[in-house]
């Protein structure tokens, strides 16, 4: 870790005014975007341990079925009972900007969780913990350029106009965009992954790479492979991002080639910067979630002690 990362981290870690300590909970309204798959379900639970009453919050949970009005309409009831900090995952990028301005105007800080979001509101929102998506899609795309630099391209995508699609899309097509052949949507999900995988492989049969925006929808591709008489690994290689357990399983095995992991796990990180915000103490404008890449070396060990 560099220096300047060694100091972000001791300015999060050290302890803020309100909070953690203190007579008074930190009240926090937290909307998630809704459950989509294994990713998501460890991300909720990560962020609901590390901001328990024991550890000073007082937590409003609002789970908004993957409807962006749904979180809109979460985020006035926070302004409206006046919580000392909201924080949310945007299920897509765009749009948030009214409801970010009715937050400002009523001094309610708001830091943004995983996916990023677009806005032209001056001090919309205090920080944004989260992962780099452009740097997850840059590091898939430098594995095919490497790896399977002729492979025909398949790229089954996250949600639409999410920050998680955008930012993959974007690296992974800086990097290996011209071996692109085809693209659709599985919105994140197994299912979703399933459906269009099989779909592809009619329209395009002449692919030999699924580049899938997420592990769910990277396992739901394998089982399209299979389902269509291939063998995955071998006709079909399958690039994946998240690093959940079953994925590096399925990677142990020879039906994933790579994983680009993205830690759903920064419920810690998350209430650091949240004890610092709801105390108006100075953080940096982006905490960067780091993640690292898997191949087939991942060990029985490292795949067990997976927490999701
Ligand atoms: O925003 C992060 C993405 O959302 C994860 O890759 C995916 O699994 C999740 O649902």
């Amino acid at each position: 870790m560099g220096a300047v990362a060694l100091l972000v981290l001791a300015a999060l870690l050290a302890p803020a005014g309100c909070g953690a300590g203190g007579d008074d909970p930190v009240r926090v309204g937290f909307s998630q975007l809704g459950a989509e798959g294994s990713w998501r379900a460890a991300n909720t639970a990560s962020i609901r341990s590390a901001l328990t009453r024991a550890d000073g919050f007082e937590l409003t949970f609002s789970d908004d079925q993957r409807k962006q009005e749904g979180q809109v309409a979460a985020l006035r009831r926070f302004i409206a009972a006046d919580v000392d900090v909201i924080a949310f995952s945007p299920v897509v990028q765009d749009g948030w900007d009214p409801v970010l301005r009715e937050a400002r105007d009523a001094g309610v800080p708001v830091v943004v969780v995983d996916r990023s979001i677009t806005s032209d509101l001056d001090g919309a929102y205090a920080t944004r913990v989260g992962a780099d998506f452009r740097a997850e899609g840059e590091r898939a795309g430098r594995w095919v350029r490497e790896h399977a630099p002729d492979a025909r391209v398949f790229e089954l995508q996250g949600t639409l106009g999410s920050g998680a699609q955008v930012g993959r899309q974007r690296g992974f097509r800086a990097v290996a965009g011209d071996q692109v052949v085809g693209e659709a949507t599985g919105a994140f999900t197994r299912a979703g992954g399933r459906d269009v995988t099989a779909a592809a492989l009619e329209a395009w049969p002449e692919l030999d790479l699924v580049f899938a925006h997420n592990d769910d929808m990277a396992l739901g591709a394998v089982e399209a492979v299979r389902a269509a008489g291939l063998r995955p690994g071998a006709d079909v290689r399958v690039v994946s991002v998240d690093g959940t357990r079953e994925a590096l399983r399925a990677l142990a095995d020879g039906e994933i080639a790579h994983v680009v992991e993205c830690d759903p796990l920064f419920g810690e990180q998350l209430a650091a910067v949240l004890r610092r915000v709801a105390a108006g103490d100075p953080v940096p404008e982006r905490v960067v979630v780091p993640g690292r890449g898997f191949d087939r070396s991942v060990t029985a060990a490292q795949i067990e002690a997976r927490a999701y």
